[in-house]
C-alpha cells in the first residue's frame, strides 16, 4: 500500500526523536520513499546522518541551505503525506497559529497532503488547556492525530505524553494513505481496442486486451472518483468497480460516447487503441470469396483525445503513446499536438497483449519519470500518483 509513496517525515526536538529511526527503517521496508525533514532542536536528540543513512535520501534541516522557494515548495508538492513524529507541544502550537519560520512549518503550511500529528511530551503540557485547543482547531483544520499513550515518560513521571507506538503510527500512515484522495473527481477513462466492421463478420482491430484501461478504473474508484468507462470489446471479465460501463464496437461509436461524457468529467484518461482507419464501406452481408484479390479502402478515424484537448478547458487529459522508435520524442509531440497534461509511452513490443508494460510518465511541464517493467495494475497505482498531484497543483493555481 505504501510502495512508491512519498512521505515527508518531520522530526521536532522532543527526547523520543531518537524513535524516528524505527519510524524510518519500517517505512522504508514497506517500499515508501522517506524524506527526513528536521527541526534544529531535533538535531540534537538524533543525527541527520543516522536518518539518511537509513532512508537513503538527504536530509533537511535548514530552509535556507539550498534553493529556498526550490526546496519548500517543490517538499511540499511531492509528498503524498506528512508525518510529524515526533511533535512537540511547541511544533504543534506553530502549525495551530499558521506560523512558518522553520523548514518543516513552511512545507506543512503549503502543502495540500494529509498531515498526520505524533505528539510526545510531558504530562502536563499535554493536557495543558492552551495545548489541547490548538489540538482541537488542527483536528477540525483535517489535521490527523496518533494520540500519545500513557506510561513512563523522560521526565521521570508516569502518564500521558509518551509516543505513539511505532506500529500505531505506521497505521495511521496506511489508514490516511488508503484515503479517497480522488473523492469527487469524476475519471472518464476509453479503453480496449475498436474494432471497425469490413463486412457483416469480419473487421479491422489490433491486440489491445484492455488489461490497461481495467486496471486504471479499478484505482481510480480506489481512491474515491466517480468513474465512467468506455470500453472497446474485450475477452476480459468485467472489472470489480460499480463505475458506469459502456461497451462500444467502433471508433465513431467510442467518439459519441466520450463527447456525451466529457462536459461532466474532470479527469479523462484516453487509454484505448483506437483503430486510425476505418473501411470506407462495410457491407451489410458477409463479403463472397473471389478469385481475384479484394481491395478495401481505409478512411481516417477521427482522433477523439485530439479532438477533446481543443475543448480542454481545466479539465486533466491524459493520453497513451505506443510506438516503435523514437519513444519519448513522438511522445512529447503528441502531447503537445492534443494539448495533454499527462502522456505514457510504452514501446509496442512491451505492451500490447501482455499483463506488464515498461512505461515512460511525461508532463506537461517537462517531468520525465521512467517506471521499470511492472505489472498494469502498478502501473496504474504510479499514474493515478501523478494525476493526483496534477489535481492539487490545478488547486493550487
Ligand atoms: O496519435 P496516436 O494514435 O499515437 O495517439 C494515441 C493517443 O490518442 C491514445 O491516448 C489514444 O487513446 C488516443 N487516440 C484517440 N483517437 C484516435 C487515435 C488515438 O483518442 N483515433
Amino acid at each position: 500500500m505504501l510502495k512508491g509513496k512519498e512521505i515527508i517525515l518531520g522530526i521536532s526536538g522532543s527526547i523520543s526523536a531518537y524513535k524516528s529511526a524505527e519510524i524510518v527503517s519500517k517505512l522504508t521496508k514497506l517500499s515508501a520513499k522517506v524524506i527526513c525533514v528536521m527541526t534544529k532542536e531535533a538535531t540534537h536528540f538524533i543525527t541527520p546522518l543516522t536518518l539518511q543513512t537509513l532512508s537513503k535520501n538527504r536530509v533537511y534541516t535548514d530552509l535556507f541551505s539550498t534553493d529556498f522557494s526550490e526546496t519548500h515548495i517543490s517538499l511540499a508538492e511531492i509528498a503524498n503525506v506528512i508525518l510529524i513524529a515526533p511533535a512537540t507541544a511547541n511544533i504543534i502550537s506553530k502549525l495551530s497559529h499558521g506560523a512558518a519560520d522553520d523548514l518543516l512549518t513552511t512545507i506543512s503550511l503549503a502543502t495540500k497532503a494529509p498531515i498526520i500529528i505524533a505528539p510526545a511530551m510531558n504530562e502536563g503540557m499535554w493536557q495543558n488547556p492552551i495545548l489541547q485547543e490548538n489540538v482541537a482547531k488542527l483536528k477540525r483544520q483535517g489535521f490527523h492525530f496518533v494520540e500519545p499513550e500513557i506510561g513512563h515518560l523522560a521526565c521521570g513521571k508516569e502518564g500521558k505524553g509518551r509516543l505513539a507506538d511505532v506500529s500505531r503510527i505506521i497505521k495511521e500512515v496506511e489508514f490516511v494513505l488508503a484515503r479517497k484522495e480522488l473523492n469527487g473527481k469524476h475519471v472518464l477513462i476509453t479503453s480496449g481496442p475498436t474494432q471497425e466492421p469490413i463486412d457483416r463478420v469480419r473487421y479491422i482491430s489490433n491486440r489491445s486486451t484492455g488489461r490497461m484501461g481495467f486496471s486504471l478504473a479499478e484505482a481510480a474508484e480506489r481512491r474515491g472518483a466517480k468513474v465512467t468507462l468506455i470500453s472497446g470489446p474485450t475477452l476480459l471479465p468485467s472489472p470489480d468497480v460499480s463505475a458506469d460501463i459502456i461497451f462500444v464496437d467502433t471508433c465513431q461509436e467510442m467518439r459519441k460516447e466520450v463527447m456525451s461524457h466529457f462536459d461532466k468529467c474532470d479527469i479523462f484518461i484516453s487509454c484505448a487503441a483506437v483503430a486510425d482507419y476505418r473501411p470506407k464501406n462495410p457491407v451489410a452481408t458477409k463479403i463472397k470469396k473471389e478469385k481475384t484479390n479484394l481491395f478495401i479502402e481505409l478512411e481516417r478515424n477521427p482522433d477523439i483525445l485530439k479532438e477533446v484537448g481543443k475543448i480542454k478547458g481545466d479539465k486533466i487529459l491524459v493520453g497513451f503513446s505506443a510506438d516503435e522508435e523514437d519513444l519519448i520524442e513522438r511522445a512529447c509531440q503528441k502531447l503537445r499536438e492534443k494539448n495533454l497534461d499527462m502522456i505514457v509511452a510504452n514501446p509496442i513490443e512491451k505492451g500490447f497483449g501482455h499483463d506488464t508494460n515498461k512505461c515512460t510518465l511525461i508532463k506537461r511541464q517537462g517531468d520525465i519519470i521512467d517506471l521499470p517493467l511492472m505489472s498494469k495494475r502498478e502501473v496504474a497505482e504510479r499514474m493515478l500518483d501523478e494525476i493526483v498531484k496534477i489535481v492539487r497543483s490545478f488547486n493550487n493555481s
